[in-house]
């Protein structure tokens, strides 16, 4: 078995332009890779690679995919072998392990605590929107804080009743099981007796990477002194501490697009940043980063920018903490707020435009920012400028670049008035002495996976609705977050936006209409959660799913229509796009997916009536349902404008 995180790292690697060119010949042809297929027998190329998305397409025969499927294809390997032979080729260690019982049982443990724990978190939320008690106290606290509704949901913040065990017992009627409650930490077992752990707490769950629900930080709202502000999940099988920042998961797009990351410490500061539009933030709560929340973080912007609090005495305690992330080769800046002030106060306190220009003019580099505030508290004691010096040298010696390293030491000896060859010859002295960690030895975090559907294998395409299920998921991936309309309420001024996945989502809802396919199932129910997150699960996010089945099935769908898409006005001069049709593609879709499900109702009905046969009253029954279902059948294909030959 390959974990998690190995799979991500060589999907990570494997740049598909890298790993094609090992066996085609490839030749730029504008923002794509041509070559001949390797799949088939061809003269003219016809397979076509795109960097840009990651993935190959022949024309020709009809194989696409990522760089995993490529390698399973033409090596004909299989899927863990194909990610074997690409870690190989990346250099990637592959931590593999013998599956035994105790490891399947472990595993079913953590699967169970991780639905449990789901399962909390949902009612947390319908607690605080919809309890009696959670809109009264709960929502009521958020909103007197000034959070809005969507920045309350896109967290999925929640609300846990003050009655004791109300929360445990409503799980239990549930069915279930008390064991893994207490295990998630959720529920305390005194001897016996079932207690919440969060009675009369706001929620904030923490999540995973891909969005799951490890834990949660509960936050007491009433006035009491004896009770501690923060409870916090404990240390289980799914939750660790050290692993995990707060926010990471609706940050992590943000922090890509932005090439930073902004650490603050608390979980409302996240919050009242994003209100701020601020998105590429995480929050530390309260400890200094580890070295797995620091690489986690790394992976998606080598650039970290902290917020410290205005007080003196709290930034130099915090800045001990901050050499870790200096020795992971993080670049990193400080921002101090005004005294008194915390993110959350003083982005509220700001319009956005101000916040984020605040951010932006504060920023001041790491070493040179302490070694100022060292300075400051020095003055001009002597053994405290040479404990400075030595503190400052000390964080030049762990940066492992050593052009970075040259930078800061002349950096620094100019602001502490010493001559370089002194700060370099410390730095040198400092970096022989201390035994540095071989870097590759950490252990590879044993990331959580979350309990995911098996996909079956496709079905033959036997089902009426197949290729418009696959069309609308189609529209879904390419242009979820694309606008679809835009109203204006005539009277409150205010606009409705609402775009491709709005509607699409909220039609099939409302209808309350599912998928035939199983794969297709499986890839609109991650659509449809990424959406309850404010995510967008789009091309690349399919595209390199790491099941080879979804990937390579939304492959096909984003390659197809390259021919399709372009609609030719009738003088031929003008080319329209796909884009620009969607206000007409995408209702048309919705109808003969509905159209579809009709027809497939019907069928069953006919099937129906065949074997009724000689029951008159079931028989007429059934009549008068098919009737119905032809005369909604009407309705649609009105709508459609005629277009769609039923
Ligand atoms: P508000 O006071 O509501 O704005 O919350 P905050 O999140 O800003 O809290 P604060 O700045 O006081 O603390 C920062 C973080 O430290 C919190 O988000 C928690 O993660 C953690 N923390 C604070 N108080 C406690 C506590 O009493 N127990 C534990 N376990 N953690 C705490
Ligand atoms: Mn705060």
């Amino acid at each position: 078995m390959i974990d998690h995180s190995t799979i991500e790292r060589i999907f990570d690697a494997a740049q598909i332009t890298d790993v094609v060119s090992e066996f085609v010949s490839l030749k730029r042809r504008g923002v794509n890779m041509l070559g001949l297929c390797p799949f088939h027998n061809e003269k003219t190329p016809s397979f076509t690679v795109s960097p840009a998305k990651g993935i190959f397409k022949c024309f020709g025969c009809g194989k696409g995919g990522n760089a995993v499927n490529f390698i399973m294809e033409h090596e004909h390997l299989s899927y863990p072998e194909a990610l074997r032979w690409l870690a190989k080729k990346y250099h990637i260690e592959v931590e593999e392990k013998e599956v035994t019982p105790e490891e399947i049982a472990k595993q079913n443990e953590r699967e169970s605590m991780l639905v449990v724990t789901q399962y909390a978190a949902r009612l947390f939320t319908e607690t605080l929107f919809h309890g009696h008690e959670g809109m009264a106290l709960g929502l009521s606290y958020f909103r007197e804080r000034g959070f809005g509704d969507a920045i309350l949901k896109k967290f999925e913040v929640g609300y846990c009743n003050e009655k004791r065990d109300d929360f445990t017992q409503k799980a239990i009627a549930a069915g279930y099981k008390s064991e893994y409650l207490v295990m998630s930490g959720l529920t305390i077992d005194r001897e016996g007796y079932l207690f919440d752990r969060f009675a009369g707490r706001i929620m904030f769950p923490i999540h995973s990477l891909s969005g799951q629900v490890l834990g949660f930080g509960g936050r007491i709202i009433k006035k009491d002194p004896k009770a501690a502000k923060y409870v916090n999940t404990p240390e289980t099988e799914i939750y660790h501490k050290s692993r995990i920042v707060y926010g990471i998961f609706q940050a992590r797009q943000a922090i890509s697009r932005e090439d930073r990351c902004y650490l603050v410490e608390g979980y409302t500061d996240v919050l009242s940043m994003h209100e701020s539009g601020v998105e590429n933030v995480v929050a530390s709560s309260g400890t200094a980063l580890t070295q797995e929340q620091i690489r986690l973080i790394k992976r998606f912007t080598p650039n970290i920018t902290m917020l410290y609090d205005g007080d003196p005495a709290g930034v130099k305690a915090s800045l001990r903490g901050t050499d870790m992330v200096l020795e992971e080769g993080m670049n990193v800046r400080i921002v101090m707020l005004p005294e008194g002030e915390d993110p959350d106060s003083y982005s509220k306190k700001l319009s956005d435009e101000e916040f984020k220009t605040f951010l932006k003019e504060n920023e001041t580099d790491f070493i040179r920012f302490k070694t100022r505030l060292l300075l400051d508290e020095a003055q001009n004691d002597p053994v405290r400028r040479a404990n400075l010096v030595r503190e400052v040298v000390r964080s030049i010696a762990v940066i492992p670049d050593q052009i970075a390293r040259t930078i800061y030491v002349k950096e620094s000896s100019r602001l502490l008035g010493m001559p370089e060859e002194v700060v370099l010859d410390e730095v040198l002295k400092l970096r022989k002495q201390q035994t540095f960690r071989d870097r590759n030895a950490w252990p590879v975090q044993d990331a959580v996976v979350a309990p995911q559907a098996t996909v079956q294998k496709q079905k033959a395409r036997e089902e009426t609705s197949f290729y418009s299920e696959r069309e609308l998921l189609r529209l879904l991936i390419r242009y979820g977050s694309e606008v679809l309309t835009r109203e204006t309420d005539k009277e409150t001024g205010i606009e409705t936006v609402t775009t491709v996945a709005d509607y699409i989502i909220s039609q099939i809802t409302e209808d309350e209409l599912t998928f035939e396919d199983p794969l297709f199932t499986t890839i609109y129910s991650e659509i449809t959660f990424n959406v309850t997150q404010g995510l967008v699960a789009g091309e690349r996010h399919f595209v390199q799913h790491p099941d080879p089945a979804i990937s390579s099935t939304v492959v096909d769908m984003l390659t197809e229509q390259y021919s399709l898409s372009r609609i030719w006005s009738s003088r031929g001069a003008f080319v329209e796009t796909e884009e620009m049709k969607l206000r007409d593609i995408v209702p048309d879709s919705v109808l003969k997916f509905k159209g579809d499900k009709i027809k497939m109702m019907q069928k069953e009905i006919r099937r129906a009536m065949a074997e009724a046969a000689g029951d008159d009253e079931k028989i007429s029954e059934l009549q008068a349902r098919y009737k119905a279902m032809t005369s909604l059948q009407k309705k649609i294909s009105a709508g459609l404008g005629g277009r769609i030959v039923l």
